[in-house]
């Protein structure tokens, strides 16, 4: 009898023992798998990869860089950011213009980030984040033409080079009587100019400036004022679900400093109204 009692004490503490053992040794495999950098990738995006429309020909927001061939700018660093703070996969693709605002309105492409001006002609279908960037437009002439055309009151009857698709193309037909030429690619306006073939170029601002200060050795100038607000914003198929969620990471990064610091890596300079 007693034992008996010693061996069911036996044979209850050796259950307990190994049932402690196999549910300490299961919880420690389940840490150790959640915590693996798989796990955490899963939990980070929803594996799918999102396709980010962009141009490559638009200093300093998305170009080729002339060494590494990369493509680089404000833009991209900005869309590698918020895809990070949103936590999705993103795949970039290049091709010109004109082509990112259709694609996006025919849902063709998932995002389209290119310097892309907000109109109320484009959110009939395209569906915009938060402003990310004001620029204007200007025009810039050569020397030669800096006595004639001091701004844009005097384009009247010049022909004005501007690109395609553009929001300073539909400026020059709505609001002048010059003569829009419009190029598929931004540097062919800007040789012409340089070549006397036209008389001026609209354009945006920064874009103007990058090119005149960088390419054009100063032989392009920009005159007059800064004309129309252009707020530039991150483009949807309409409806999409993503303009939410990258929306929120636009805010979230604009007010953690992340926007701040690529805003004065391409710029030269943190944004107006903000401290380092
Ligand atoms: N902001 C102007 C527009 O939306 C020009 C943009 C050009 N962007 C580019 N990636 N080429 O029409």
């Amino acid at each position: 009898m007693y034992r008996k009692l010693l061996l069911t004490l036996f044979l209850s503490l050796l259950i307990g023992v190994l049932a402690a053992c196999g549910g300490s040794s299961e919880s420690d495999a389940g840490e150790t798998e959640s915590a693996t950098d798989d796990g955490a990738e899963a939990e980070k995006t929803d594996g799918k990869v999102y396709t980010v429309a962009t141009d490559n020909a638009y200093v300093p927001f998305e170009y080729l860089d002339e060494e590494s061939g990369d493509l680089v700018g404000f833009d991209i660093d900005l869309i590698t950011a918020l895809a990070e703070e949103a936590g999705i996969e993103i795949e970039i693709e290049t091709l010109e213009f004109a082509g990112i605002v259709a694609g996006l309105g025919s849902g063709k492409f998932d995002i389209g980030i290119a310097g892309m001006t907000i109109t109320e002609e484009r959110k009939e279908n395209i569906d915009f984040t938060q402003p990310y960037y004001e620029a204007g437009l200007i025009l810039a002439v050569t020397e030669e033409n800096a006595d004639e055309i001091q701004s844009i009151d005097d384009v009247d009857g010049k022909v004005v080079a501007t690109r395609q698709g553009s929001t300073s193309q539909e400026y020059l037909e709505e609001n002048t009587e010059a003569t829009p030429e419009a190029f598929p690619e931004i540097v062919e306006a800007y040789q012409n100019v340089l070549a006397g073939r036209a008389d001026a170029v609209l354009y945006d601002l920064p874009n103007v400036q990058y090119y005149s200060e960088k390419e054009a050795g100063g032989k392009l100038k920009t005159v007059g004022e800064k004309l129309t607000g252009e707020d530039y914003g991150i483009g949807f198929p309409k409806g999409s679900e993503l303009r939410d969620k990258i929306d929120d990471a636009l805010t979230t990064i604009k007010e953690n400093g992340t926007y701040d610091d690529i805003y004065e890596k391409w710029f030269g300079e943190r944004p107006e109204g903000t401290e380092k």
